[in-house]
């Protein structure tokens, strides 16, 4: 819907700068203080850039740079640009999980657009949950947004072989521990895997998120495929700066772009990308913050009929640099041509029909067409059972074949410590066809359901030539992982949920075809232990982790807290 320009008045940052009372004279002061003018400010839209730049996201390293190139677009098209840091969730070292965090980041984002003058916002995010707290907050706040993916590093490189981030760190740490690689190939694989700026470079989660944001219509054309070191990179966030002034003056929101027709074209091309896992936590959380009810059969019934067409790690070859080259995500949205929704809005004003309109293939190993799939069905598959009643995910594509119908016999760790301490003992009763299970990994019980879910390979099994095993725990697994893991078991085990029960040799069966998770143990023992099961003590008795445990809901849920779903609008604050 095409709405008439806004007039200067009618901007919400005219409350802050127009007034004529003594408020309004203290904020125009303040600003004149900072050296600007009258005519840099004076009824122009005030754009919010929210940077997530710190020197602990190397992911991020480039956005003090790209912050003053999206300024730059925003001065040519006239408006006034702020820059406003924002915590930077850096994936390689905040603990126990950035994922504790991601709410944090989104309220952060929500309460900086309500409380200061912002017209429109600049939203700059891409290291993996960036992306979608950034859009939670943007998307309840509802004021105009543009995002701007920070865009995949370049290839890692090691003897002239590429790597890609994680996928091959978790590939050589396993030969490592089998002893094919020694610790000099292990040092070199280190300082060869990550070697410019820009998120990881495979199809992890940060490359999901970003395509998914894209897809959405919440970037411009194109933006999430380019890498970071590429020089179209800093035009596209220019290009980003000169957009959102526009789009202040079209009042242009979220809510207009965010439709579950939306939803559905980002639940597709997670699958036609064989995406991260954690996109279905993700989408289910931005799309609650748009008033949309978004279930896990939604994104099971769209991997039935979607085809796998991005041949990218950890499910497929390539990186995300030949993904580029192929033809980025335009390529691939024009090659699922019949399963997108092309009418819906995108930020640049246009419908992402007409943004695709003319995209080509260049590489049609990289980007496959729908006659030559990867996968003919998505990456994805949601599971239910007796030991999942409210769901389950894996991911099939990167999995071992023989495993996705399989039944064993459970080796259980009651957390991730119990785990790492016998996990390599020669005496663990375990073997290639046992079911390796993690309690209390969950949401509440990680606590911020860390990464955990590629649990390891026991060594012993390693040195006879063992890769992949049924694993299953609550928690949920890096992007760039792979294996045949079962994830984000809910309710979780440390709530009490089935997992909690499960004892070393029960057998459980995992169908994917039949997307059943089951485990053999009759009703009457599963009451008796649940009579005799005591929940764990609590991690927090203070301060954001208890507001965090009290509040987070579960997997299937988003993981959003709960009073943070989309319902009555915050009114603006008042000026005083
Ligand atoms: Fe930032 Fe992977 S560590 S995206």
């Amino acid at each position: 819907m095409a709405h008439p320009r806004k007039r200067p008045e009618e901007l919400r940052s005219h409350r802050w700068f127009g007034a004529k009372d003594l408020r309004a004279f203290g904020h125009r002061s303040r600003t004149l203080q900072m050296g600007y003018s009258r005519e840099d400010f004076a009824g122009k839209p005030v754009i919010a850039i929210l940077n997530t730049w710190s020197d602990i996201n190397p992911c991020h390293a480039h956005f003090r740079t790209r912050a003053e190139e999206v300024k730059r677009g925003v001065w040519q098209a006239g408006g006034f640009p702020l820059e406003m840091p924002a915590i930077a969730l850096a994936e390689p070292f905040q603990k126990p999980s950035t994922m504790l965090y991601r709410n944090l980041l989104a309220m952060e984002t929500e309460e900086l657009l309500r409380s200061y003058p912002v017209d429109g916002v600049v939203l700059m995010g891409g290291c993996d949950k960036t992306t979608p707290a950034l859009i939670m907050g943007a998307t309840s706040m509802n004021l105009p947004a543009i995002y701007v993916p920070a865009g995949p590093m370049l290839r890692g490189n090691w003897h002239g072989e590429h790597l890609g981030s994680g996928t091959d760190s978790w590939k050589y740490w396993a030969e490592l521990r089998a002893g094919t690689i020694d610790e000099q190939a292990w040092q070199e694989v280190e300082s060869g895997i990550a070697r410019s700026f820009g998120h990881c470079m495979v199809m992890g989660t940060a490359s999901t998120m970003t395509s998914v944001a894209e897809t959405l219509g919440l970037t411009l054309p194109g933006a999430a495929s380019i890498p970071a070191a590429d020089a179209n990179h800093p035009r596209m966030a220019t290009e980003s700066g000169r957009r959102v002034v526009d789009m202040v003056w079209e009042d242009l929101r979220p809510a207009e772009i965010l439709t579950p027709a939306a939803f559905d074209n980002a639940i597709t091309v997670v699958h036609a990308l064989s995406g991260s896992t954690n996109a279905i936590i993700h989408l289910v959380a931005m799309a609650g913050r748009a008033g949309i009810d978004l279930k896990l059969e939604r994104f099971d019934e769209l991997a039935r009929t979607t085809p796998v067409l991005a041949n990218v790690q950890p499910a497929g070859k390539y990186l995300m640099e030949d993904f580029y080259y192929a033809g980025g995500l335009r390529a691939l949205l024009a090659n699922l041509n019949g399963k997108l929704n092309l009418g819906c809005r995108t930020v640049n004003g246009m419908a992402l029909g007409q943004n695709i309109e003319g995209a080509r293939t260049y590489n049609e190993d990289v980007i496959r067409n729908r006659g030559n799939p990867v996968s003919a069905i998505g990456g994805l598959a949601v599971l239910r059972g007796n030991l999942a009643p409210d769901g389950a995910v894996i991911k099939p594509t990167a999995a071992e074949p023989r495993l996705l119908k399989h039944i064993g016999a459970a080796v259980v760790f009651r957390d991730y410590n119990h785990m790492a301490a016998r996990i390599d003992d020669e005496n663990l009763k375990v073997d290639a066809d046992s079911v390796i299970v993690l309690q209390n990994a969950g949401p509440l019980g990680g606590p911020g359901m860390p990464e955990w879910g590629q649990l390891p390979i026991p060594k012993k099994l390693l040195r006879e030539g063992v890769r992949d095993m049924v694993r299953i725990s609550d928690a949920r697994m890096s992007g760039t992982s792979y294996g045949a893991c079962v994830l984000h078991v809910a309710p979780e085990s440390y709530l009490g949920g089935p997992l909690a029960l499960v004892k070393d040799g029960d057998r459980i069966e995992l169908d994917v075809e039949r997307r059943r998770l089951q485990l053999h143990v009759d009703d009457a023992e599963l009451m008796r232990r649940r009579r005799l099961w005591q929940p764990p003590a609590p991690h927090y008795a203070r301060g954001y982790g208890a507001l965090y445990a009290k509040h987070i809901t579960q997997a299937n849920q988003g993981c959003d807290f709960d009073f943070m779903h989309a319902g009555a609008p915050t009114p603006d604050p008042e000026i005083h």
